[in-house]
């Protein structure tokens, strides 16, 4: 697939569950980082999500029924923001869900209920025979014998939706017939599978570093997006303990045409303290064409900003994926006094008000301040944020009350618009 976003020479904020939403992912962009991957997704979760438009924020949030937000993104970040996703659906899966995630797709292309009202089986059941004729029609149609799974980026309702697929992945024009994709409706500019997450909810179910010892799995999956989506899909992986092995691996995912490919250079058992198989990483980047971002280097090979390239170098790669040297100091991006970072003053009152301002959870919020304060720890301040219950404390803390006061005062404002427009 040709893709519209510029890999090669990209330096980019990592995937990072509970740190990647949307206030650290605009803080890296304002230092400079090309590209800002969003924290890992359940694309079950993604599925049981209503997208609605949050124009007192001016963002478009994902929302699950259980009221939880699960995504939210800006236009600002649009071109820049790859959506990461972890699946059961591609993992083993029941085939209830399977049989309700195939509806979706059918029903995708016309929008006859919310989607959200049919992510399992049961609802299947209950929403009536014009769905299970469109389902019915649908499978033998395109679906053919065999099952494997793929996901499709609906931006027409603006959804992802899972599709159970029960052959390799129909034709690509077969499916851009169904699926008009026009680009000015996308909320973000790729789609990222996760096969590097080493815990047990996701290698039990056959997800994330599960998929990287089962080849022939993941290259079905990356295939079935590759030719269903309009937006580049990339893939991040970690490395096999064999060298061979791992450089087979990459050469059977570039194989499917996947736009970049992340690579960890940790084995599935190894932690953050054990250094980095660079070398893993160049032997890939020498067997492949494809863009490879080379990722594990923080706090090793990459602690100040001029590091950065000495990574890419010494592995080959064509870009740099950074995750905790982004999440303790986001300047790490920026390619002025490289020699240095920002103070985490700054950072931290940056941080606060992104935070803020997009109503970002709180505990999160605070959470992400700490690693920005992670190399003061024994301070009062850093205590005193532990401490903090509220937006108020921190923003009492970091000297922001007169902002915060400004803040309050212009969402009361737009709350108070909002209801006038609604009564009219
Ligand atoms: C991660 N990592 C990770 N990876 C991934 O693919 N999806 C994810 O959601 C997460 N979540 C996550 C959270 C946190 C707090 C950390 C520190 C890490 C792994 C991460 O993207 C990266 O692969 C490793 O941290 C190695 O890169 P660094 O830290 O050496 O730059």
């Amino acid at each position: 697939m040709s893709s519209s976003v510029e890999f090669r020479g990209a330096v980019v904020l990592a995937p990072m569950v509970r740190v990647g939403t949307l206030p650290m992912r605009l803080l890296a962009l304002d230092y400079g980082a090309d590209l800002v991957y969003v924290e890992e997704i359940i694309d079950h979760r993604l599925l049981g999500c209503s997208r609605l438009v949050n124009r007192r924020l001016g963002t478009v949030d994902f929302v699950h029924k259980d009221g939880s937000l699960v995504f939210r993104t800006c236009q600002r970040e649009r071109q820049r923001v790859v959506l990461q996703l972890v699946s059961e659906a591609l993992g083993s899966c029941t085939s209830t869900l399977y049989r309700g995630l195939s509806l979706m797709y059918s029903v995708s292309t016309r929008p006859v209920i919310p989607l959200s009202s049919v992510d399992d089986g049961s609802d299947f059941r209950a929403n009536g025979n014009r769905l299970a004729s469109m389902s019915h029609r649908m499978e033998t149609r395109l679906f053919g014998v065999k099952a494997t799974s793929s996901m499709v980026f609906l931006s027409k309702m603006d959804f992802l939706v899972t599709v159970a697929l029960e052959s390799p992945a129909p034709s690509q024009q077969r499916l851009s017939a169904l699926l008009p994709l026009p680009s000015r409706e996308r909320d973000v500019a790729c789609i990222d599978v996760n096969m590097g997450c080493p815990k047990d909810y996701s290698t039990k179910g056959g997800m994330g570093a599960a998929l990287i010892t089962d080849a022939p799995r993941a290259v079905a999956i990356l295939k079935a997006l590759v030719a269903n989506l309009s937006i580049p899909v990339t893939c991040k992986i970690r490395v096999l303990p064999n060298l061979s092995d791992t450089v087979a691996l990459a050469q059977a995912l570039e194989s499917t045409g996947i736009a970049c490919l992340a690579v960890h250079g940790r084995f599935k058992h190894e932690r953050p303290r054990n250094p980095n198989h660079n070398d893993y990483i160049a032997a890939v980047c020498r067997a492949v064409s494809l863009p490879v971002l080379a990722n594990g280097g923080s706090g090793d090979a990459v602690r100040l900003p001029l590091d950065v390239e000495y990574f890419r170098r010494v592995t080959g790669a064509s870009g740099v994926m950074l995750a905790r040297a982004a999440m303790h100091n986001p300047s790490i991006f920026r390619r002025e006094f490289e020699d240095r970072l920002e103070s985490s003053e700054t950072l931290v009152v940056k941080y606060l008000k992104y935070a803020i301002t997009y109503d970002n959870p709180f505990p999160q919020s605070k959470y992400c301040i700490q690693q920005l304060l992670h190399d003061r720890t024994e301070s009062e301040v850093y205590r005193s944020t532990l401490a903090a219950q509220t937006w108020s404390d921190l923003c009492t803390l970091w000297n922001l009350s007169a902002w915060y006061g400004e803040h309050l005062a212009k969402m009361q404002h737009l709350e108070a618009e909002e209801e006038d427009a609604s009564q009219e």
